[in-house]
């Protein structure tokens, strides 16, 4: 049965005998079994402890203060990056590392980037971490990300030019002072709906990351509508990861004012 691993801990399926699968995974320490789906506005799911052995845990590696404490708790490492994370209160993905890279790699010396929907923080950190960016502002609304993310921001000693903002993006984004050169938006269940505040965010000629969990068939229509709504934009679409059978996590990184009139 597929499972994710999360630090030390292992994310696994119902029916999953949790005992059974800590003796098998000596890097695993805690066992948790999903319960429900991922669900409502911070977009996170129930688990149950199925098995753990909290004495074999070991974070003696990370500051102090900011050692997970719970748990449901652990540290998470991709991208020469460490993520405080807890499931049980704030979304966390292990599978969108090798995303989170595509998108940092992009990131030229200098630019101003906005992460909408940031999470404990992981785009913005990433983004920081692997390139240069002048400022990355990560804004998040549920507060217990946010305070994952502060923590993270520490971790990783990013405080130069991370900022988290904790607010809904509706009331947050419009008040920015800055323009961005980018704009990432991490929300696939709908992030099409608030394309209208990174639009007036964005500098001229500036890049939008779009994510979108769609089934291959509606990928078209979905795409025309885009174009549609984004005047002279140029888009490329990327398969950031399988959700389903036929349904996939799509990137739409967006060029805005890219396109020119043919000469004649
Ligand atoms: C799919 S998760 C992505 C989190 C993070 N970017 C990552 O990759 O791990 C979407 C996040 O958006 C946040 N969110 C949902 N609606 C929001 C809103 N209106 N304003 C700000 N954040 C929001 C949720 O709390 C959740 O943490």
């Amino acid at each position: 049965m597929a499972f994710d691993i999360l630090g030390d801990i292992a994310i696994v399926e119902p029916g999953t005998d949790g005992e059974k699968f800590l003796k098998e995974h000596k890097n695993v320490n805690v066992v948790l079994i999903k319960k429900g789906e991922v669900e409502g506005e911070f977009r996170i799911r129930d688990y149950e402890v199925a098995a753990s052995r909290p004495e074999a845990r070991n974070f003696d590696d990370i500051p102090a203060l900011l050692r997970p404490r719970k748990i449901t708790e652990t540290i998470h490492r991709e991208n020469r990056c460490r993520f405080k994370v807890d499931p049980t209160e704030a979304y966390f993905s292990v599978r969108l590392g090798t995303e989170r890279a595509r998108i940092a790699k992009m990131v030229k010396e200098g630019e101003r980037v906005l992460v909408m929907f940031a999470g404990v923080g992981p785009y913005p950190i990433t983004i920081a971490k692997i390139a240069k960016p002048e400022l990355v502002v990560g804004v998040e609304i549920n507060p217990y990300a946010v305070l994952f993310f502060e923590d993270n921001i520490m971790l990783n000693k990013c405080e130069g030019n991370v900022k988290a903002i904790e607010g809904d993006v509706k009331n947050v984004v419009p008040k920015l002072k800055e323009t961005f050169d980018r704009v990432v938006m991490p929300l696939p269940k709908d992030s099409e709906n608030f394309l209208y505040l990174a639009t007036k965010k964005i500098k001229k000629g500036g890049m939008i990351h779009l994510y979108k969990i769609l089934h291959e068939n509606d990928l078209k229509a979905f795409l025309h509508e885009l174009k549609r709504s984004l005047s002279r934009a140029e888009i490329d679409v990327i398969k950031a990861g399988e959700y389903a059978p036929g349904k996939f996590r799509y990137c739409f990184d967006i060029r805005l004012d890219a396109r020119k009139p043919k000469k004649r």
